[in-house]
């Protein structure tokens, strides 16, 4: 029996997890060099860390360098959906890490899984959504003291936590991950980019070229679903509601209009705004027969998924991920993976080569965290622009990618007013 807490599906699904991870393990060149530092330098010990993660095998290597590090972890599921109950199951018995996390656990079930990862009375709490963040600051207020930072990986997470700064009740300091250039720039862009039209191929087997894919949102994961399906041969609709990224979007050669214009023309919908009620009733009514719609923002607010269920006179499930309900005209539409980010529930997330940067930001931003410790206001703080750089030097090297050096004269040039007027 493992030694440490758990509450996952099936013990016996470890070894393929371990293989799994292993394979991750190989496209992390930069979280393995990071490991392998932590391992000497031990930076964690004596330290608590709680994470609240999609439980993949790419979060399985962070767990993996923190715990190297000295650190005692715990990790629960930030998603009820996109657990992967063999990674869960290596991690309790290949790297002795207690996990709580169940693929598809019912609400209760997931929120218990969060409590026990605060019950672990965390030094460093690492977040994907602010839910442990946002626990402790509820119901576990005895324990703000103790926490030395909380780590936010995401858009949303970081969005909450700004408000909270704003508002004046953040009870310890913030790293948000999510603001570093090695992580949002390439992270949201090119892993949500590519694993978003990923976890739509997967669940429906549509075919790209030739359809129109509509994205609402041109931010960093926008932006990267949208060049991803003009890639594979979709006509792209962006809808915005911030005129200088609509003018980008244009400018990028994409078609933008309003939600209500686009819904007729649309053969693929995809969210991914952070924001809520982007596709609405009004919407669902003109959308076409056999629409297929998607999100890939951080919650599953993004569809008004109660809006569709009250339209609809039934729904029947094709296929695996896929919900289709018919509408009074008659017209089906296909809503995927329940409206919860379709890249982590009918894919695997973002490949580990993108998040080897991300998670590396999380390992350093911890490592910071603890040196710091005692000297952070209750604020949210950006990554330190060293790390973000170092990030990116060593994610080069890994690519066997060299670039120039400035001379000294060209830096002096460069920080000079004088010269070339
Ligand atoms: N699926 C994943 O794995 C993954 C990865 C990273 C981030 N995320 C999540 O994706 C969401 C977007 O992240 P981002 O980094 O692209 O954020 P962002 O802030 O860079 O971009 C969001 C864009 O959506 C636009 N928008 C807001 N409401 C809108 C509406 N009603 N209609 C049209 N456009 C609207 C905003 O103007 C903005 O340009 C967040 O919830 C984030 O947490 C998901």
């Amino acid at each position: 029996m493992p030694s440490v807490d758990h509450d996952i599906k099936d013990l016996a699904l470890a070894e393929q997890g371990s293989r799994l991870i292993e394979w991750a393990d190989r496209d992390m060149p930069v979280l393995r060099e990071i490991r392998a530092r932590f391992e000497q330098e031990q930076p964690f010990q004596g330290i608590r860390i709680s994470a609240c993660l999609h439980v993949t095998t790419e979060t399985a290597n962070l767990m993996r360098a923190l715990k190297a590090g000295g650190a005692e972890v715990v990790l629960c599921a930030s998603n009820p959906l996109s657990t992967q109950d063999e990674v869960a199951a290596a991690l309790v018995a290949e790297y002795d890490i207690a996990v709580f996390a169940i693929s598809g656990e019912d609400e209760d079930t997931y929120y218990r899984h969060i409590v026990a990862a605060v019950d672990h009375r965390p030094h460093l709490t690492v977040d994907d959504g602010a839910d442990l963040i946002g626990l402790i600051h509820s119901t576990r207020r005895e324990l703000l003291d103790s926490v030395i930072a909380g780590l936010e990986e995401t858009t949303t997470g970081v969005i909450r936590l700004r408000a909270m700064e704003f508002d004046g009740v953040l009870g310890f300091p913030i790293i948000a991950v999510n603001e570093a250039q090695s992580k949002h720039l390439f992270d949201n862009r090119y892993g949500t980019g590519q694993s978003a039209v990923d976890g739509i191929l997967r669940a429906t087997n549509a075919l790209l070229a030739g359809s129109t894919f509509v994205v609402a949102g041109y931010g960093w994961c926008g932006r990267g679903v949208a060049e991803r399906a003009r890639g594979m041969g979709s006509h792209v609709i962006v809808l915005e509601v911030d005129p200088l990224r609509a003018l980008q979007a244009a400018m990028d050669g994409f078609r933008v209009m309003t939600a209500e214009q686009a819904a007729p023309l649309g053969d693929i919908f995809c969210t991914a705004t952070g924001g809520k009620q982007v596709l609405r009733g009004e919407h669902f009514a003109r959308m076409k027969d056999g629409a297929i719609i998607a999100n890939a923002g951080h919650f599953n607010v993004e569809i008004d998924l109660p809006a569709l269920r009250e339209l609809a006179v039934s729904s029947s499930t094709p296929r695996p991920f896929v919900e289709q309900f018919t509408l009074p005209s008659g017209n089906h539409l296909n809503l995927l993976a329940d409206g919860r980010l379709i890249n982590l529930v009918a894919a695997e997330g973002h490949p580990a080569s993108v998040m080897d940067m991300s998670f590396a930001n999380q390992a350093l931003s911890a490592e910071y965290a603890v040196k710091q410790a005692g000297t952070l206001e209750n604020r949210v703080y950006v990554v330190p622009p060293e790390i973000d750089v170092e990030i990116a030097r060593l994610k080069l090297a890994s690519l066997k990618i060299e670039i120039d050096v400035l001379s000294e004269e060209q830096q002096r040039y460069l920080k000079s007013w004088s010269e070339g007027t």
